[in-house]
């Protein structure tokens, strides 16, 4: 409040850009969202969220009511609006299944470039290998002329699917790569709103102000810290396999310790979505680029550990049904099996890179007669896995099923009845992928019960 407001521009309306300028408006910026993609355009100008996210869309109807927020596949329009311009565009795994493809920053970044007719600050928000700022700012300086004084920062953003309008208006930290005084100010002038509704609710939202390949750095040292988190507990259940111990107690109590916490240590079926798996690869690449490639090695480990949790499921699949496994892995012909779950994680309608789909369609190649439920994801699921059969209910999934498998920990999975279920199923044969359900419960109902590094 007091010093004006710079108006905000988001290149790219997809996950990252959809909720930020939205979250903005909702802070009180002008804002103006920008996309090549005519009908997302039309649709988020007609208040529909091209996303499943919890909170947003009443927030777009909100502020496009109030005029504050507004979208256009307009760049000259784009150009002209803004005095801060946000790329949020995505950074895709390269076809090369290692590097990000930068191609959409590279093409929004020069047209944006070509339209400026005053001073203007452009900052990457997108998930980039380290460098990729500096070159932002040479491709910035190709396009506009020297005298208009355009710069270049980055700042990258934590946002978790679920959760993100929260992330947004009260995140956990602020991170910004400048490299001159104007471009701190403006950027700090950009990020007011969220100190100031951390102010009335008697927080503070921590500023780390630092370089470009710092800012940049810290983005994938995090997720990367994160999927390490992860694939140590999915390594130590695998040591609980071959042991006799469980993984479930062995985490609660080494996360007491809080130099440890205990959050990030659910073992499980392991990690997936549009950023981890990908993010982590990109890393080695880019470190291997640098000369670095020795200091991330560990990461390719952390990938190995993860994607050996999808083959354990199959494994216990297999002892559960009394199938052999062969040198091309057990084989689950002439069985039905219920897949719980096909998103990478509840609570979203997201299955890229999910651990769950990749599950379902390999018991599916393998034989088996899959029969998938999910309570938000079934759309995107059928897109990428049309192969799978997809049910309207839990019930509808379980009946008649030899085995059941719970890849995705949806409350209501969660809460499902077993006994209710033991009714409908064929064979009382659970694989608790997530180790969500309660063991005790389903095994007082009948069931064989099998958990991820638990007994
Ligand atoms: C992740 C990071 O958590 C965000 O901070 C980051 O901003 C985001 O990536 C990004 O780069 O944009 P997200 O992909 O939404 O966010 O998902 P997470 O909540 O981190 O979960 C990732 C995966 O790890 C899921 O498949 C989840 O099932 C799995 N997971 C998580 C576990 O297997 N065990 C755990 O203990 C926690």
């Amino acid at each position: 409040s007091g010093a004006p407001r710079p108006r905000v521009t988001f290149l790219g309306t997809g996950y990252l850009g959809a909720t930020y300028a939205i979250c903005y408006a909702e802070l009180g910026y002008e804002v103006l969202g920008f996309d090549v993609d005519a009908d997302k355009i039309a649709k988020l100008n007609a208040g529909e969220v091209p996303i499943h996210e919890p909170g947003l869309d009443e927030l777009l109807r909100r502020n496009l009511a109030a005029g504050r927020l507004r979208f256009s596949t307009d760049i000259a329009e784009t150009a002209a609006f803004g005095d801060v311009h946000f790329i949020c565009v995505g950074t895709p795994q390269r076809a090369d299944g290692m590097g990000a493809d930068l191609s959409y920053v590279e093409a929004s970044v020069t047209a944006l470039a070509q339209q400026l007719t005053r001073k203007a600050l452009i900052v990457g928000k997108s998930t980039v290998p380290v460098g990729t700022a500096e070159w932002v700012e040479q491709l910035v300086g190709k396009h506009t002329p020297d005298d208009l004084g355009v710069e270049v920062a980055w700042s990258p953003e934590f946002l978790q699917e679920g959760f993100a309008v929260d992330d947004v208006l009260r995140p956990n930290r602020i991170v910004v790569g400048v490299k001159s005084e104007w471009a701190n100010a403006m950027l700090y002038a950009a990020h007011k709103g969220v100190f100031d509704l951390a102010a009335t609710e008697d927080r503070e939202v921590p500023l780390v102000v630092t370089d470009f390949a710092t800012a940049e750095l810290v983005k994938v040292a995090a997720n990367a810290f994160l999927a390490t988190k992860i694939s140590f507990i999915n390594a130590m259940a695998e040591v609980c396999e071959a042991s006799g111990g469980d993984v479930t107690q062995l985490a609660r109590a080494i996360g007491y310790d809080p130099r440890i916490g205990n959050r990030f240590l659910q073992a499980g079926l392991g990690f997936g979505g549009a950023c981890l798996p990908k993010d982590i690869r990109a890393f080695q690449a880019r470190a291997q680029e640098l000369g670095a490639g020795e200091a991330l090695r560990f990461l390719h480990e952390v990938d190995l550990i993860n994607l050996r949790r999808r083959t354990r499921v199959l494994q216990l699949a297999a002892d559960l049904l009394g199938r052999r496994s062969g040198p091309a892995g057990p084989d689950f012909s002439g069985t039905r099996i219920a897949v719980l779950g096909a998103t990478f994680k509840p609570n979203t309608d997201d299955v890229r890179d999910a651990p769950a789909l990749a599950v379902a369609a390999l018991l599916a190649k393998a034989g088996a007669d899959v029969h998938v439920y999910d309570p938000q994801g079934t759309e995107n699921a059928r897109r990428i896995a049309p192969e799978l059969c997809y049910e309207a209910s839990i019930n509808d999934a379980v009946s008649g099923a030899d085995l059941v498998c719970v890849l995705t920990e949806w409350a209501d999975f969660r809460n499902a009845d077993p006994v209710v279920l033991g009714e409908l199923a064929a064979g009382r044969k659970v694989v608790d992928g997530r180790n969500c359900l309660d063991a005790t419960l389903w095994t007082q109902a009948g069931w064989e019960y099998r958990g991820m590094g638990r007994p």
